[in-house]
């Protein structure tokens, strides 16, 4: 496991980390949690991320849990955690950064989690109605009062990224230092177009999710859903679109004589490219069992393999155009 530095910061992060989104507590109790964090950790894995909304708070709960078993030195790991939809449907409470909510926020995190603090909080999407200021004010102070040490965004704009990062310079804040944008070989243009700008002059880090697109990557789909799959599961209904949509199956089948060449699986061929990207500080991947783990880890094996000309393979499937791309 090689480990980059998240953003221009100090800390260093394990290029494949793990997240919990859908899975903890829905599909892994504790027992599965330590188990997959386990396998993680002991491939070189020192980053776990979390959500309070992920599972309502349970998420969390499972994640707290786990650690209170595995008994890691605290700081041999980085846990993370992110706010913004709120876990109660009340006025002040949902759908907001609001000084009050994030504060409250973090305190339930922490009690959750079992832990004194987190390493990294997320502003998990951008408040159109909360001055930027306010936030980055909560985010500083809960920084300074040592329940987190870093802050970051999750899928705001490139605009709403500086002027958080400038309202936090004029007053001398801790200044957000990652975003947490989606990026897989599908949803590429977001990563690559919009916040080209603050990785260059900012130096921004990106911890990016579903490098996989929800498993359609793995293959998995090209049969329709399978029962034991994430598209089966119950609320998980608005992914149908996308895991069975015909042209996107098409791609990923294209993509199975590039990984048989390699001889890797088809999750870690599409874990594998996402490392390949310079900007991206951490992959954090997701598993529902120990056995997608122990296949996805590997993925840092074969990113060394994807040569110039694979790569350009690969985008001539995604009907990438070069100049697109850098655009
Ligand atoms: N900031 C945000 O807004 C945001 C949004 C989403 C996610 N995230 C973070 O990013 C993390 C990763 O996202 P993700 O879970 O969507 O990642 P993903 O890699 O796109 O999907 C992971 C899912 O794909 C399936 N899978 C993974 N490896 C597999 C393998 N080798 N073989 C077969 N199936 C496999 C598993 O689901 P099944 O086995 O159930 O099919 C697994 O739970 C999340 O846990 C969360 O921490 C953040």
């Amino acid at each position: 496991m090689e480990y980059r530095h998240l953003g221009k910061t100090g800390i260093r992060i394990s290029e494949l980390s793990f997240g919990s989104w859908v899975t903890f507590h829905n599909q892994a109790d504790v027992k599965a949690a330590v188990e997959m964090m386990s396998a993680a950790y002991d491939v070189g894995v020192n980053f776990f991320d979390n959500a309070e909304v992920y599972a309502s708070g349970k998420s969390e709960e499972v994640m707290g849990a786990a650690l209170k078993q595995l008994g890691w030195r605290r700081g041999s790991y980085l846990i993370s955690t992110k706010f913004y939809w709120g876990i109660h449907d009340n006025v002040n409470e949902k759908n907001t950064l609001n000084r009050k909510r994030l504060i409250e926020g973090i305190n339930g995190s922490l009690q959750r989690l079992q832990l004194e603090y987190v390493d990294l909080i997320y502003c998990h999407r951008p408040d159109k109605t909360t001055p930027i200021e306010e936030t980055v004010w909560a985010m500083h102070n809960i920084i300074e009062w040592g329940k987190a040490f870093y802050w970051g965004t999750s899928e705001w704009s490139a605009a709403e990224i500086v002027s958080a990062i400038e309202i936090a310079e004029r007053h001398h804040l801790h200044k957000p230092v990652t975003e947490q944008p989606v990026y897989n070989l599908f949803s590429r243009q977001h990563f690559t177009k919009e916040y080209e700008r603050v990785y260059k002059d900012y130096g921004y880090g990106t911890t990016i999710w579903s490098p996989l697109a929800s498993g359609l990557l793995t293959g998995k789909y090209s049969q329709g859903i399978p029962a034991d799959s994430r598209g089966a599961l119950k609320g998980y209904d608005w992914l149908h679109d996308q895991l069975t949509d015909n042209q996107k199956l098409a791609k990923v089948q294209a993509l199975e004589p590039i990984a048989k060449d390699l001889g890797c699986t088809l999750s870690q061929l599409g874990l594998a490219w996402c490392l390949k990207n310079p900007f991206v500080s951490t992959v954090i991947t997701g598993a529902s069992r120990v056995e997608q783990i122990h296949e996805n880890m590997k993925a840092t094996e074969v990113a060394p393999k994807l040569t110039p000309e694979i790569l350009e393979q690969i985008d001539n499937i995604f009907e990438v155009k070069k100049e697109e791309d850098e655009d």
